[in-house]
Formats: structure tokens, sequence, C-alpha cells
């Protein structure tokens, strides 16, 4: 086991707990040495599906006994797991070990009555604690943290790591905690209760980076409303010559289906959802959607429907992330880099999107030699009659067990793996090729968008058709600087010493401005200049930043 690396605020530099805990000298991280084996996607899907099933959230009073808080919520019955947080206010996330205890709850709960303002009757698992009196309760609380860490501490976690570390560090700090993936699922297990009030059998399911492997403190919350089981439930064997159908509403297409579904859901989470704010409906987009924030969970939430193909997505990106651990470490570091430098952005728009990157990633890890990363075609191969998968009358068949995926004899550093990444983009006959991971290599472009990345299962599809010329060139000439800084920290990299940024942390240096008009020399300089400055200003604050970003 990879031994894990800790940020604490104890005594003592940032530097020195990296230090501890660094890999021993020489050993080399293949990226296999979990040999546990993995659960399917569907698995934990439905394992974390039926936990937030059974879990309840709470507006904590500001000072709380925990202690008090759970022997009075254990009268409902026997209490699997707890944790609070903070978000404009203190809330506790509590996990029953059964579902009947919620119930149990919500019937001892009563819905407000205020002077002013009239409370819509809806009993939903989002509850608010009050204290019967007003005597002051001690707070011995510890919250978790669902907030990413600032740029800054990402620059200095990157700058102080040493050896193999950088990468697997970033990765550390930024991927989702288990409280934040549990306040995920948990938050779709609500928008589920509204969804249900008009179809009783709707799953809503998370997609995206909340599930691929991929996702980092702060990122969206991608939902799909699985309507399914709605529409199949009809398998019931009856006797008889017999059988009955639900009268229903025709509208002339799928698409407005869709919209029409989304609208009167969009309608329920803004007048009936306890904490969904900011509703909007875009149903006009290619893939209909209602955007909402969730303000308990401080999640800004996506919520499509009939898009099946995004979920099929999600599962291929969670065995490629589970497969091999080189893979997050560095799909973070790139999505890192790329965030850093304005390559990517929240705003829609002509720029790459993480997902185009991820796919870069991936497609980059299968041409290596040997390779990380099998192909998609050769994932379908190995699957089995269970793995069969068309949808919309496209294959999405590939095996879904990973542990009948054989590991990779691939042993390259990631280091070296992040820089020969620029060196192969850098180089990339982008006017002439296309990107494809389902058979891992270059093919011709069948149309002159500047980046094409073949959707993997519409394969008549471009990912990333957004993306304009312009942006393109700066993603190349961002990627040969980036392989070439690299190479030069390759000859100074243990002069960690002399305050010099090297590997990850030499990138993530913002842009200097006009760069062009610098010589290479001149732009070293001007990064060793704002490191120096930087690490002045960090001495001065250390401890107070942070004190704030890494205790739980
Ligand atoms: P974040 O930037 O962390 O949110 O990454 P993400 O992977 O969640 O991306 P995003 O929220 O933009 O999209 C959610 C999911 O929708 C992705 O993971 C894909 O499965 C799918 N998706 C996004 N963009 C495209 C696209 O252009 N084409 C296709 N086919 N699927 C897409
Ligand atoms: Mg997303």
């Amino acid at each position: 086991q990879r031994p894990i690396l800790r940020l604490l605020s104890c005594p003592g530099t940032v530097a020195e707990d990296l230090r501890r805990d660094e890999q021993p000298s020489g050993s080399v991280e293949t990226g296999f040495e979990d040999k546990i084996p993995r659960k399917r996607f569907s698995e934990m899907q439905n394992e974390r599906r039926e936990q937030a099933q059974r879990t309840v959230l709470i507006r904590c009073p500001e000072k709380i006994s925990e202690k008090k808080f759970l022997k009075y919520l254990s009268q409902h019955g026997p209490i699997n797991n707890h944790f609070f947080y903070e978000s404009f206010g203190l809330y506790a996330v509590v996990e029953f070990c059964r579902k009947e205890s919620v119930g149990s709850l919500q019937n001892g709960t009563r819905t407000p009555s205020m002077a002013m303002e009239t409370a819509i009757p809806f009993r939903s698992r989002f509850l608010s604690l009050k204290l019967k009196n007003q005597t002051s309760e001690q707070s011995c609380i510890q919250s978790s943290d669902q907030l990413p860490p600032s740029n800054r501490k990402l620059f200095e976690i990157t700058l102080l790591c040493r050896k193999y570390d950088q990468l697997n560090t970033l990765l550390k700090e930024f991927q989702l905690t288990e409280e934040n993936t549990k306040l995920r699922y948990l938050t779709c297990s609500l928008i589920e209760d509204i969804a249900a009030a008009y179809f009783p059998d709707c799953v809503v399911r998370p997609f995206g980076s909340s599930v691929n492997t991929f996702g980092k403190l702060g990122c969206d919350l991608d939902m799909f409303l699985d309507l399914d089981e709605t529409r199949n439930l009809s398998t019931h064997k009856t006797s008889g010559n017999f059988l009955t159908e639900f009268q229903v509403k025709n509208v002339p297409s799928e698409r407005i289906a869709t919209q029409k579904i989304l609208s009167v859901i969009g309608e329920c989470l803004d007048h009936f959802g306890p904490g969904c704010v900011g509703v909007q409906k875009i149903l006009n987009a290619r893939c209909p959607l209602v955007r909402f924030s969730h303000q308990a969970s401080g999640f800004q939430c996506d919520l499509t429907t009939n898009n099946r193909i995004a979920l099929t997505s999600s599962e291929l990106l969670y065995i490629y992330g589970t497969l091999d651990s080189r893979v997050r470490a560095l799909v973070f570091g790139i999505r890192c880099w790329a965030r850093a430098h304005s390559l990517t952005s929240s705003i829609p728009g002509a720029w790459i999107t993480n997902f185009s990157l991820t796919m870069m990633v991936i497609f980059f890890l299968q041409r290596r030699s040997p390779p990380i990363l099998p192909t998609l075609d050769s994932l379908k191969t190995l699957a089995d009659a269970e793995d069969k998968c068309i949808i919309e009358g496209n294959n999405c068949t590939f095996v879904r067990d990973l542990n009948r995926i054989k590991p990779s004899g691939n042993t390259e550093t990631l280091e070296l793996l992040l820089k020969e990444f620029f060196e192969y983009f850098g180089n990339f006959a982008f006017n002439k090729n296309s990107i494809n991971i389902r058979q891992g290599r270059e093919q011709n472009k069948p149309d002159s968008s500047p980046l094409y990345i073949q959707n993997p299962f519409e394969t008549s599809l471009n990912i990333s058709k957004n993306v304009s010329q312009s942006q393109l060139q700066k993603f190349v000439d961002l990627a040969q600087e980036s392989a070439w800084v690299l190479q030069q920290k390759d000859t100074d990299r243990l002069s960690v010493s002399n305050n010099q940024p090297w590997g990850l942390a030499a990138i993530l240096l913002p842009t200097v401005p006009n760069r062009r008009s610098f010589t290479k020399k001149k732009r070293k300089r001007s990064a060793n200049e704002s490191v120096r400055n930087l690490l002045e200003s960090l001495k001065s604050n250390r401890t107070a930043n942070f004190t704030e970003t890494n205790e739980k």
C-alpha cells in the first residue's frame, strides 16, 4: 500500500510533513499496487444510493453538543455514520442503520409556523434542529471541509513536495472526500424525493465527475433523472387474454417529452424544494436541463433526463480511473494545469472542457508502450452477455467487471508521464488527426473542427466541437512551454532548497503576460522571482492558512 500523505496543521512545516511520509527512495509506482477486488460502477452506485435513502440532512444550531445531538436522534434507531460540515451555518449528515428510523424522525417533526410568512408543507429529509430552551450549549463539533484548497495552497503543496509525490499529493488534496461523496448522493436522493411526487419509481443518479473518479472538491453535481423503471414496470404476468396499458398523453418527440418532464420538475424544485434556489430551466439546449443551487450542500446542480449515454460515459471513465492509480493523478494534474492557465472555465464557451481533457489523457495513456490503458474496443472484446448494452442504437458494450482486465506492464513514473503528455500534445497533428479512445490510435479528421475527439459511444460526434482554433493554439503553446519547463527542471530539481519551483509547481505558475517577448531565460528568472516572493509571504502567514483548511 502506498503511504498516505498527511497535510496536518500540527507544528512544523508542510515540507517536513511531506518528507516524513515520502516514499522510500527507489520505489517506483506502477499503479497496480492495489490488489483489492474493485467494485463495479453499478454496485457502487446502488450501495451509495441505499445509504443515502437512510440518511437525513439537518441544519443545526451554531452551538451544539455532539453527544446530546446523537443521543436525541438515536431515539429513532441506531446511527451508522454521521458528520458535520459548515456552509453558511452548521449542518449534519446523519445516516441511520435502518430506513424506518427516517420515517420515525419525520413523524416527530413539525412544519414550522411563522408570523409573517406561510410554509409550504412539504415533508422532506432536510430538517432543522432547534434548541427548546435557549440554554447555551458547548460546541465541540469537528466539521469536515467541503471546499477545495486555495490556489496558494495548491502551489505551496506542489512546490515543497519532493520525488514522485507532486501529482499524488495534488490528487489527495483535491479529490472528493468520503463525506463530500456521501453529501452528493444524499443531495440526489433528496431531489429524487421531490421528483417521486410525480414519478414514484424514478431514480435520480449522479453522473459526471461526481462519480467517474475524476471529481475535484467544488465540482458541479450532474444528476440524471432515470424514468426507465416508471416506463418498464409493466412486466407483471397476468392471466387471461387481456393486458392493460396506462392512458397517457402523447407528444411528437422524445425531446419534447424530456422538455415537458424537466419543466414540471423544475417548477417543483422552485416551489417546493427546500434549499433549492436559483432554478433555471434551460430546455432549448442540445441536452435540456434544469440548473439550480442546492444551498445547504453548496452544490451547483444540473438535472437532465433521457441522457443515459452520459451515465455510460461516466461508467467508462470510472473504469479507466480505477484501473491504474496513475490515471487519476495525471488527470488531476492536467486539469489543475489547464485551470491555472485559464484553458478551462466554468462558463461554457470555445474552451476545452474537463471532459475533453480527460479523454486526451486516456488516449495518451493508451499510446504508451506498453499501453497503460486498454482501448475501448478491447474492453468490448472482454465483455460478456450481461455487459451487452445498446442505447438509442449505439453500441455501449464493454466489460463492467474491473477484475477481468489485465494490468499493464508499464512502469513509467508520473513525473515522466506528465512531461511526455505535454510533449505528445505539443507536437500532435491536430490539423489532420482526431483522437479516438475506442481504437486508441489517431485517425484522419472527418471534418475541419480545430480539435476533434470522437465521442466514444456516438461515434459520429465530436465532443470538442466547441473548441476554437485560438483556444487550441493556446493549449498547444502552453503544452510546448510546459514540456520545455519540465525538461529544464529535470537537471536541477534537487534545488528545492534554492526556492526554485520544479516539476508541477513550475508549470502551475500563472503565465507571464506578453511571454512571447521574453527570452526563455528571462521567463525562468521571472518565474523564480514570483516563487521567492510567494515563499516570503507564506513564511509570515503559513500557520493561519493551514489551520484554516487542513483541520479535519
Ligand atoms: P467537471 O468539469 O468536473 O464538472 O467535469 P464533468 O466530467 O462532470 O463534466 P460536465 O459537468 O461538463 O459534464 C458531465 C458529463 O456529461 C461528463 O462527464 C460527460 O459524461 C458528459 N458530457 C459533457 N460534455 C459532453 C460532450 O460534449 N459530449 C458528450 N457526449 N458528453 C458530454
Ligand atoms: Mg460535472
